[in-house]
């Protein structure tokens, strides 16, 4: 559906954003656009709806020429902006109506599809508030169901989750899987790697204006299939424990947080030291799972992605003590000593 060759962008003053970018969406995909801040993603997805013009590069939507008919782009198109959409004195019901009625919907259609993406968004109590009264992940949701509610066949979304709770994320992420299951294809931007892995069918990893990987997440995570992530929570005040030989690296280190990759055959050995680690007061939790998405991107890409924060992701790390269980890796293999014994038993 969506086709981008050679796609470059430089801004004046000389940044090139986007540095000779191929990739293609299909109808009743998502396809996920990740990267650093700064990476190039909004610059991308500003070019598909004419918001920005690029120095060369075609962008077709079903053959038909984006960068000659920006007009064209915005019919066919519906975007949820990264900067917050202001809807200053409208109220949600009113501002998600009006953007269905703008797309074309008829004032029926309109009315009744804003109803039901508000209740599968459950943001029902908030729907006559005024925009003004509304928290940042409300406004979040609203932008999202105005891109959403009369969808073109191609529905972009950049950074559709910033400051949404990790429910209602969730239910903004079965809305997009919807999108895309009524047909239209959908190109998501974020950075954050571990709702990545769960939700997009194939991405493209950005870096400075550059695509330097592209394809499923099975297929990304195949580079780091043979480690394990080896989280370890250090006690307060503790330093870095001394790491044992079969540990491949530090793959990243913030504070009392720390990211150990570490060969899948040596699973066990590394679930007896980090407990050992733990009975001798070094260690506060840990946790042992497959390597991730994540871990596959900060190979790539590499850089200061931090292990409590994220970094690359926007604060849903992985970790034994990562409050948000939205957004942990997925459940560690040991946690404690007793898990261990049930385990050996
Ligand atoms: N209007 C602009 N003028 C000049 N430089 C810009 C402009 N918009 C973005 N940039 C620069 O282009 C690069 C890519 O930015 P952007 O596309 O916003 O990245 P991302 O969305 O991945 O965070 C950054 O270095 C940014 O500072
Ligand atoms: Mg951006």
């Amino acid at each position: 559906m969506l086709t981008i060759e050679g796609l470059t962008k430089t801004y004046r003053g000389g940044v090139r954003a986007n540095d000779d970018i191929h990739l293609r969406v299909g109808a009743g995909e998502v396809y996920g656009l990740l990267g650093h801040n700064g990476a190039g993603k909004t610059t991308l997805v500003n070019q598909v709806v004419g918001l920005a013009a690029p120095d060369r590069g075609r962008i077709l939507l079903d053959g038909h020429d984006l960068v000659a008919d920006p007009g064209f782009a915005r019919r066919v198109c519906s975007i949820q902006p990264q900067a917050q959409v202001p809807i200053t004195g409208l109220t949600p019901r009113r501002a998600i109506e009006l953007t269905g009625r703008l797309r074309g919907g008829r004032a029926d259609v309109a009315r009744r599809r804003t109803a039901a993406v508000a209740t599968a968004l459950d943001i029902d109590e908030w729907m006559d508030t005024d925009a003004a009264r509304l928290s940042g992940g409300v406004k979040r949701l609203v932008s999202f169901a105005m891109a959403a509610v009369i969808p073109g066949r191609l529905v972009i979304l950049d950074e559709p989750t910033n400051d949404v709770d990790p429910v209602r994320r969730r239910l903004l992420w079965a809305q997009v899987r919807a999108l895309a299951d009524e047909g239209a294809g959908v190109l998501l931007v974020t950075h954050n790697v571990v709702e990545a892995e769960r939700s997009v069918d194939r991405l493209a990893i950005l870096d400075r204006g550059r695509v330097v990987v592209e394809g499923t997440p099975a297929e990304l995570k195949a580079g780091v299939a043979d480690d394990l992530r080896l989280d370890l929570v250090l006690e307060p005040g503790r330093h870095a424990p001394d790491l044992p030989g079969w540990a491949v690296r530090v793959a990243r280190e913030n504070g009392h947080r720390m990211v150990v990759t570490v060969p899948a055959a040596r699973a066990g050995d590394a679930a007896a030291w980090a407990l050992a680690q733990q009975d001798a007061g070094c260690v506060e939790a840990f946790g042992l799972a497959p390597a991730t998405l994540e871990d596959a991107y900060v190979a790539l890409v590499g850089g200061g992605a931090d292990p409590g924060a994220g970094g690359a992701d926007d604060g849903a790390s992985a970790g034994p003590a990562t409050p948000d269980a939205d957004h942990a890796a997925p459940t560690p293999a040991v946690t404690s000593k007793e898990d261990l014994d049930d385990r050996a038993a």
